[in-house]
């Protein structure tokens, strides 16, 4: 009865939605169970070619498997159903989606916030993907949030949208001077999409509860990453949500000791998209060779990533932090031209050797990488399937991350379809 929660162990992007349509194929059920659509989780099969999913789990693309929208994602119903209009496009039956009536609605007036506070953070913005997530997890912590739950009541949900139009332009008013929403046209958006979604909008705790009673493999979607959790992220350079093993259990609504594996994925390499500190940034003609060979370019918003050499340094606060079992390391064959390939195993602050991930971004803003330098292998792997396989420069390279990081590695990625994966050891 595998529960495996696939968990970004830096700040994005790592490859979690490859991992997971990968794995759906032996699994029953997967969840998405933080975060929204500010994720994007690009999936390279024979089914569909390349397509960016943003808010429906992973495990889509087996018609068998289950695909639940949890409790802890944070849902705009409205491009939730561009997304499945671009699926059913593919003939993607998404027959099997469920989503949980406690998930909470990100609204328009959300995504105008998300705009108007980014404007006034200036220079100092957190370089948000626009989406409306972080005020709309403000409003369910003020207890005032609308709920997928709420589309299902026809009656009561324009009264609902009224008040919450109502209460946000005067805000909006008050404290931006900017114009209100228009909440008839709000009110109309969403009661053509609560049509729409009704159908899926179902009990969720009830289904999981079903699947862990007859023992079926569970995979647990994570979006974001741990670097960008709104506790034990790089704040205020984070996300609003708990990307981590714990807070996927928590948002999926599964007690930790159903939890059978923490994967934790990691690029070969570092990238983040946004604002915040990355101390192993490379700024110069080798940083934008890592973005041109890897087409490092944001799968929400198109931004460039920015691009860095593994830091183990940070790899392994996000170790402490889930407590993984397992490790993906992905793209691995994006350094196949790089010699040597470096990896961060320390941090020099103000003349001090630090070997702990600081809290303040202040601190992790100053600190320079101490690198260590390994072989490069210098040849294609995208055909290895086995480890022995890979050339031994390349081998060796994964052995150190394992050493540094204290954690057997389980799979690794060398290209970007489904199958072009080394499956070290059987997780399912
Ligand atoms: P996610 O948000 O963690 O799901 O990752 P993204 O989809 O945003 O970014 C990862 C990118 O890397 C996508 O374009 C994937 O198709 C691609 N990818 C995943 N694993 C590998 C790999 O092992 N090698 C290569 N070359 N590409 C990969
Ligand atoms: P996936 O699931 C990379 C970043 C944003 C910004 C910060 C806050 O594809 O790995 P937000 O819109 O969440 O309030 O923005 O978090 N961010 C991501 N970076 N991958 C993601 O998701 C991200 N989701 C949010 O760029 O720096
Ligand atoms: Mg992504």
């Amino acid at each position: 009865m595998p529960v495996i929660a696939v968990v970004g162990g830096q700040w994005g992007d790592e490859g979690k939605g490859k991992i997971i349509d990968l794995l759906a194929k032996r699994a029953q059920v997967v969840v998405r169970a933080q975060g929204g659509d500010n994720a994007g989780h690009t999936i390279v099969n024979e089914q569909v070619g390349r397509f960016a999913l943003h808010l429906v789990p992973a495990g889509i693309f087996n018609p068998r498997t289950t695909c639940i929208i949890g409790a802890g994602v944070a849902l705009n119903p409205v491009f939730l159903l561009e997304e499945l209009d671009a699926l059913h496009g593919l003939r993607v039956s998404t027959d099997n989606l469920l989503i949980s009536e406690r998930a909470h609605l990100v609204m328009p007036y959300h995504i105008e916030l998300d705009r108007l506070q980014e404007a006034r953070r200036g220079g100092g913005a957190i370089g948000t993907t626009g989406r409306g997530i972080g005020p709309a997890y403000v409003d369910k912590v003020s207890r005032t949030g609308l709920r997928a739950g709420d589309l299902c009541d026809p009656q009561t949900l324009p009264a609902r949208i009224r008040e919450a139009v109502a209460a946000k332009n005067q805000l909006f008013q008050v404290l931006y001077q900017a114009p209100g929403l228009d909440p008839e046209r709000v009110v109309e958006a969403y009661s053509l999409a609560a049509e729409r979604l009704r159908p899926y909008i179902r009990d969720a705790s009830g289904a999981l509860a079903a699947a862990l009673r007859q023992n079926e493999t569970i995979l647990l979607e994570g979006a974001q990453a741990t670097l960008l959790d709104l506790d034990h992220g790089t704040y205020p350079y984070v996300t609003t949500s708990s990307p981590t093993v714990a807070g996927l259990l928590q948002g999926a609504g599964i007690g930790p000791r159903f939890l059978t594996c923490g994967l934790g994925v990691f690029k070969a390499y570092t990238t983040r998209v946004g604002s915040g500190p990355m101390p192993t940034e490379l700024d110069d003609e080798l940083g934008g060779r890592l973005r041109a060979i890897g087409h490092e370019y944001g799968a929400r918003t198109g931004r460039p990533r920015r691009c860095g050499w593994f830091d183990a340094v940070a790899a392994r606060y996000s170790v402490l932090v889930n407590g993984f079992d397992a490790l993906a390391i992905t793209r691995l064959d994006i350094l196949d031209t790089f010699d040597p390939v470096r990896i961060c195993v320390g941090y020099e602050w103000r003349g001090q050797r630090l070997d702990q991930f600081p809290a303040r971004a202040e601190v992790l803003a100053e600190c320079r990488p101490i690198y260590e330098d390994l072989e490069g292998w210098q040849a294609p792997i995208g055909q290895a399937r086995t480890l022995a396989e890979l050339p031994a420069a390349a081998r060796r390279y994964l052995e150190r991350l394992e050493q540094l990081l204290e954690v057997p590695i389980a799979l690794v990625g060398v290209g970007q379809e489904r199958e072009e994966t080394i499956m070290v050891r059987d997780l399912l």
